[in-house]
């Protein structure tokens, strides 16, 4: 299916590796120039003269910490004007509720909801005026199952959840929308290093971790990340225009309920 958007322009948040890499390919892929973000700029650099090169597109990098007001100047001096937004940066930390501190909680609702706000803000009303724009927020699938220690990561992109309800109906008619993808259990390094950290913890190697988690899920394997991508390049198409404020659950099955 040709997606219609070849020769927009997206910028994509945290986008050197994982997820936000995997949504860069795939609309790269579809002939999307690119401008990505990320903190270390080596490895930036390196994925966007990849991208560029798989793809031949031109792929532009922002370094810096989205998360803050100099990293948001940055990534928007250099794509002032998207099509396409998808925003994502790190989760906060795990841990239990009642050990947190303000300052935790108030990073948390900053890297994970505040940040993606202010990015939307910015470009939103210029997208509406051209008629066209597509806005993406990586959350997780714990704002609709939440796990007790992940309150930092549930609080703070719940925020962002109801804020983009708030918001989505508003922009559709100027055929802007906006949703969330809802990722689990994705092959990524943030995954492998999550489940390090609870293998260590269980007295198991993380071979053996990762094998009783894939026993445990629905699907029997962890999400590729290429699964990922080809979800969003399809929500950034010019088929979606009918598709907003959606949460959409990429868990292989895992959500126990019906909605
Ligand atoms: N993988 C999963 O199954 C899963 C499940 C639920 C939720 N999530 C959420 O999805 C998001 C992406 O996860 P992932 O698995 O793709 O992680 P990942 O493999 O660690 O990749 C994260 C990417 O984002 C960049 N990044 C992180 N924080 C940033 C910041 N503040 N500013 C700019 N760039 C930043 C990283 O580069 P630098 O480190 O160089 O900045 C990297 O390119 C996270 O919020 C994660 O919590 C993932």
């Amino acid at each position: 299916m040709d997606l219609g958007i070849a020769g927009k322009t997206a910028l994509i948040c945290g986008a050197s590796k994982g997820l936000g890499r995997a949504c860069a390919e795939a609309l790269a892929a579809e002939g999307v120039q690119l401008v990505i973000t990320g903190r270390n700029a080596d490895a930036l650099h390196e994925a966007a003269q990849a991208l560029s090169a798989r793809h031949g597109v031109k792929v532009d990098a922002a370094a810096g910490d989205i998360t803050t007001q100099a990293g948001q100047d940055e990534a928007l001096r250099r794509c002032p004007k998207p099509d396409i937004l998808v925003t994502n940066a790190a989760g906060p930390p795990v841990g239990d509720w009642r050990g947190f501190t303000r300052e935790q909680w108030l990073a948390a609702a900053d890297g994970n909801m505040v940040a993606s706000i202010l990015l939307i803000r910015a470009v939103v009303d210029g997208m509406a005026e051209r008629g066209f724009g597509r806005i993406l927020n990586i959350t997780s699938a714990m704002v609709k199952a939440p796990h007790p220690a992940l309150s930092l990561s549930v609080a703070a992109r719940l925020g962002l959840t109801g804020f983009v309800k708030t918001i989505a109906p508003a922009y559709i008619k100027a055929n802007v929308t906006i949703n969330n993808l809802l990722p689990e259990q994705f092959e990524t390094d943030r995954l492998r290093s999550n489940l390090s950290k609870i293998a260590a913890g269980s007295g198991r190697s993380l071979d053996e971790e990762i094998a009783a988690r894939k026993a445990a899920s629905a699907a029997g394997r962890f999400g590729r990340v290429e699964e990922f991508g080809a979800v969003c390049a399809f929500y950034c198409s010019q088929q979606a225009g009918y598709l907003t404020a959606q949460n959409v659950l990429l868990d292989g099955g895992m959500y126990p309920g019906v909605f």
